[in-house]
């Protein structure tokens, strides 16, 4: 080991995936969208760790578990730069970039205080809107639309 280095590092995986190069002020939303909190697998995470294309990252690695594509679209709106590393056999295999889902159910919040779905229990439903440079979500309920700098997300039960 590098003796030198007096950053913590986040070990080699034998199997399973490696999502790295997440903005460090996405990462805990990350680990809420894909709902960490309830796998029983092997997982450990890296927070505000040295970049040198981002300054701070986040980066979470789960043994034993592949996403399918649809699980992780979600964190593209949060983290569009994050990889997604397949991993088996120590060998990284596959480097997924992941591109924004064209809708979302049930994931993020309405800005919209009036909305439907902020005063009873269904799930919201955006349709994914780009304007300029700017992704925004357009709610199928109210028809406003949420930016993406500030997503919140609906709690998970
Ligand atoms: N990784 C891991 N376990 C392994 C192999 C790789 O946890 N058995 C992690 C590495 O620590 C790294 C990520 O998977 O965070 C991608 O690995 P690799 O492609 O080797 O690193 P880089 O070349 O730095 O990746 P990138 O080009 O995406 O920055
Ligand atoms: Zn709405």
């Amino acid at each position: 080991m590098e003796q030198k280095d007096k950053h913590l590092k986040v070990t080699a995986i034998k199997n399973g995936t490696v999502l790295d190069h997440i903005p460090a002020e996405s990462l805990f939303k990350v680990i809420d969208i894909l709902n960490l909190s309830k796998r029983s697998n092997q997982i450990t995470i890296g927070s505000n760790l040295d970049s040198r294309s981002m300054g701070k990252k986040g980066i979470i690695k789960i043994s034993e578990h592949f996403f399918e594509d649809e699980e992780i679209g979600e964190i593209a709106l949060i983290a569009p730069n994050a990889t997604i590393n397949i991993i088996r056999d120590y060998e990284v295999v596959e480097k997924k970039i992941i591109s924004i889902p064209e809708s979302f159910v049930g994931i993020f919040r309405c800005m919209n205080p009036m909305c439907v779905t902020n005063h009873q229990d269904i799930p919201t439903k955006f349709t994914t809107v780009r304007e300029r440079d700017e992704v925004l979500l357009l709610c199928h309920y109210c028809e406003k639309t949420t930016d993406t700098r500030n997503l919140k997300i609906v709690s998970k039960k």
